[in-house]
């Protein structure tokens, strides 16, 4: 392949703490939202109590990576390891932890790269105000935010603040959203939304003030939908799927506006948030420096229409709470036209040159990819290989995306797969895997937790060795 990566591109992996960590409650860590609902699940699969086990593995994982060749590790801090009640007494064990793996990874010439919020919420900030419902959680949040800017700001120059805010208000559990009645799910989801929103300005501020040189940005879920037909409804439908689901979150974090489109949704469900005065002054003020986006599948909408029992702009979860329908608006379709995964992500390498072109040309902000992959059950021979080429072939083909966006113009200047080993998926236990190491537990049986290199660490490797030549 011809060179098309820039020199300095960030070829990285990634992970979240509640995901790879374990350690749920030592050394003073607080239980968070989503140790609660993996709790809730264990029955039947992992859960965060041990994870991948990288709080006592996390010296062997760096080196592991430094063996991979990474330039950045795109990991997240537990809230909850820094303040266990989520607003109260800093838990210095916790900045310590942190700390160490900042210093090793440094050691090792891997830049950290810091998500501050990855899913997990202190639960004691849902036990006292109910979470993001209550501006509380908000000012919780700068404070948090601020702590780890100054312990760490001087080593840590790229920061995100909320991943994925745009899927996670749609997931319920993650918000801790448990009401009968579908109109007050959809108003506390849009406040949460909102003070979510204002958070994120705090935190884009603070970072700015106290981080020197720092840099700071959204990760976003991201996809592209297709229209079922071509119909102009469905073509509408397709695009208000993508404009309600993503670009209505980035629109905000970029103009400090909410987007026409969706103050008239808000309007006609009568769930505008509640404001405050000089909020707007600071949704406006905090500037993003980069934009940081997930991608695994794209999606294909079709106009659904209102009818009697369903007014407009009324959802309804027919699968999962990520892919609602919404009367007056759109319904979710497979495309037949791509293979999906086991689980169901319909694979789509082209879509992410099309997210890349249209993010770049509605922002023209640098952008990063923090997450791109394939989750699936992987064989551990008896010879102990894993040979995931089904992974290796995923993953060349979205590179191979990346590079043609590069030629197209966009400003891409790091790629950081999912995720760096097998860690807890957040919501299918440890059978789906993602990571280029092998972690040996099952979801129930702990075994010897052992990491072992699958096929797509070797050829990623080489990736990054070659600057994507390679591939
Ligand atoms: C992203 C999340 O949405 O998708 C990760 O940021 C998550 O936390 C990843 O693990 C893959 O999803 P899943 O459900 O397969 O683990």
């Amino acid at each position: 392949m011809e060179k098309q990566f820039p020199e300095n591109f960030l070829w990285g992996a990634s992970s979240s703490a509640f995901q790879i960590e374990g350690g749920w409650e030592e050394d003073g860590k607080g239980k968070t939202v989503a140790d609660f609902n993996s709790f809730k699940r264990s029955h039947i699969q992992a859960d965060s109590k041990v994870a991948s086990d990288f709080y006592h593995n996390w010296r062997e994982d760096i080196l592991l990576m430094k063996e991979l060749g990474l330039k950045i590790y795109r990991f997240s801090i537990a809230w909850a390891r820094i303040i266990p009640d989520g607003d109260g007494e800093v838990n210095l064990k916790g900045v310590e932890f942190y700390n160490q793996v900042i210093d090793c990874l440094l050691e090792n010439d891997i830049m950290p790269f810091i998500t501050l919020y990855h899913f997990d919420l202190p639960y004691a900030l849902v036990e006292k105000y109910n979470g993001w419902e209550s501006r509380e959680c908000v000012y919780a949040f700068e404070r948090y935010a601020k702590i780890c800017f100054e312990a760490y700001g001087d080593r840590v120059k790229y920061w995100q603040v909320h991943n994925e805010q745009n899927l996670m208000v749609r997931v319920d559990e993650r918000m801790n959203i448990y009401v009968d009645d579908a109109w007050e799910a959809d108003r506390m989801r849009a406040q949460m939304d909102y003070h979510m929103f204002l958070a994120h300005a705090l935190a884009v501020n603070a970072c700015h003030s106290l981080v020197k040189d720092g840099k700071i940005g959204p990760a976003v879920s991201s996809t592209c939908t297709y229209p079922y037909s071509n119909k102009p409804e469905d073509v509408w439908a397709a695009k208000m799927n993508d404009w309600f689901k993503t670009n209505y979150c980035l629109d905000i974090h970029f103009t400090g506006e909410y987007p026409g489109y969706y103050m008239r949704y808000l309007k006609l469900r009568n769930i505008v948030p509640v404001m405050e005065e000089g909020d707007k002054e600071l949704l406006k003020s905090a500037k993003m420096d980069y934009i940081a986006l997930n991608y695994y599948r794209t999606l294909c909408a079709r106009y659904l229409p209102v009818d009697e029992e369903h007014p407009e702009g009324s959802r309804v979860c027919r699968t999962n709470e990520v892919d609602f329908d919404q009367y007056g608006y759109f319904r979710d379709e497979k495309n037949i036209n791509l293979l999906a995964s086991e689980y169901g992500a319909q694979i789509d390498p082209m879509g992410l040159r099309i997210v890349l072109n249209e993010y770049y040309q509605r922002y023209r902000l640098p952008l990063i990819i923090t997450e791109n992959g394939l989750g699936t059950g992987d064989i551990l021979t008896e010879d102990k290989k894993v040979h995931d080429d089904y992974r290796i072939a995923y993953l060349r083909d979205h590179i191979k995306a990346c590079a043609l966006a590069i030629e197209d113009g966009v400003e891409l200047f790091g790629y950081s797969p999912w995720s760096v080993m097998d860690l807890l998926s957040s919501h299918q236990g440890f059978k789906k895997r993602y990571g280029f190491i092998y972690v040996d537990r099952d979801d129930h049986d702990l075994k010897q937790l052992e990491r072992i290199r699958k096929d797509s660490f070797y050829w990623y490797k080489e990736v990054i060795e070659t600057n994507g030549e390679s591939i």
